[in-house]
């Protein structure tokens, strides 16, 4: 019986021969991971809490969690590496492979989906010409489809490096990888500043954003989901939310926090060429 290694399917997991053990960091780059995950373990009352910024820590060294990376939380949490790599697969946060400078997520579940999610995605995966978790040849962008953010009211949302770019179109999101990769600056609808991987998988290790104004920039709830807030307050429900099927963006009230990526522009409910799905209620 052949198996084929799943390695070959891109879950970054050997079922062939044993592999040689990880290569060592250099001598520098340990001692200075060594001094940074010394501060990181002293947050937690046990030291195997740890392992999650640990594994954004050595994601933040190479861009990826290598066998290195795995090694070394091992080492210095006193896991077994079959114990990190367990935690290491299970989290999509964590990648196994060599990937972009910039991870481009587009949310393809289901109110993102129907919004036009879908059909960002698919003309994303032709214009990068890579297909779901593929990187460009010039290792500029990594393209994924993700599940909610729980951004639903901004839909449909697509994140670079978990930054939120809110209310984008296919033609919206192809000017975003095309900015990103000829290194134009672009910026988040909300929150703070964009930056590579490595660097936000260093903030994710839990050291601080020191990019002026990164940590006070923030972004609050869109109006689709203060409409709730206001209805339970008694108050006209303002500004009126559109049926996505039924109307356009003529109807809708505009969006908060626009970018450079997220001006006023049509959306896949009234955009003709990129469908996102029925245009008629039942019955009409
Ligand atoms: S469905 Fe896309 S953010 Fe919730």
């Amino acid at each position: 019986m052949t198996t084929t290694p799943s390695s070959e399917q891109g879950t970054g997991v050997s079922l062939g021969m044993p592999q040689l053990p990880a290569p060592a960091y250099p001598a520098d780059v340990r001692a200075r991971l060594e001094a940074d995950a010394k501060e990181i373990i002293a947050r937690y009352p046990g030291s195997r809490s740890a392992l999650l910024p640990l594994l954004h820590l050595v994601q933040s060294e190479e861009g990826y969690v290598t066998r290195t990376g795995m090694q070394f939380c091992a080492d210095v949490l006193g896991l077994t590496t079959a114990e990190v790599t367990a935690v290491a697969t299970f989290y999509t946060m964590y990648r196994r492979k060599p990937s972009g400078d910039y991870q481009v997520g587009v949310c393809t579940n289901t109110l993102c989906a129907v919004m036009g999610g879908d059909a960002i995605f698919d003309e994303l995966k032709q214009h990068l010409g890579v297909g779901n978790d593929e990187t460009t040849e010039d290792g500029k962008i990594t393209l994924e489809h993700i599940e909610c953010n729980a951004a639903c009211d901004f839909a449909p949302v697509v994140m670079v490096n978990w930054e939120f770019f809110d209310n984008q179109t296919p033609a919206s999101a192809k000017r975003l990888v095309d900015d990103l990769r000829a290194g134009v600056p672009v910026e988040p609808t909300r929150g703070a500043p964009l930056c590579t991987y490595k660097e936000t998988a260093r903030i994710l290790a839990g050291f601080p954003d020191e990019r002026p104004g990164a940590v006070e920039a923030s972004g609050g709830a869109g109006p689709a989901s203060l409409i709730g807030l206001r209805l339970a307050k008694g108050e006209e429900p303002h500004p009126r939310v559109v049926h996505p099927r039924a109307g356009g963006p003529q109807d809708e009230a505009p969006a908060e926090h626009l970018s450079s990526h997220d001006a006023p522009q049509q959306t896949s409910a009234s955009d003709p060429a990129h469908p996102a799905g029925p245009t008629a209620e039942e019955g009409e």
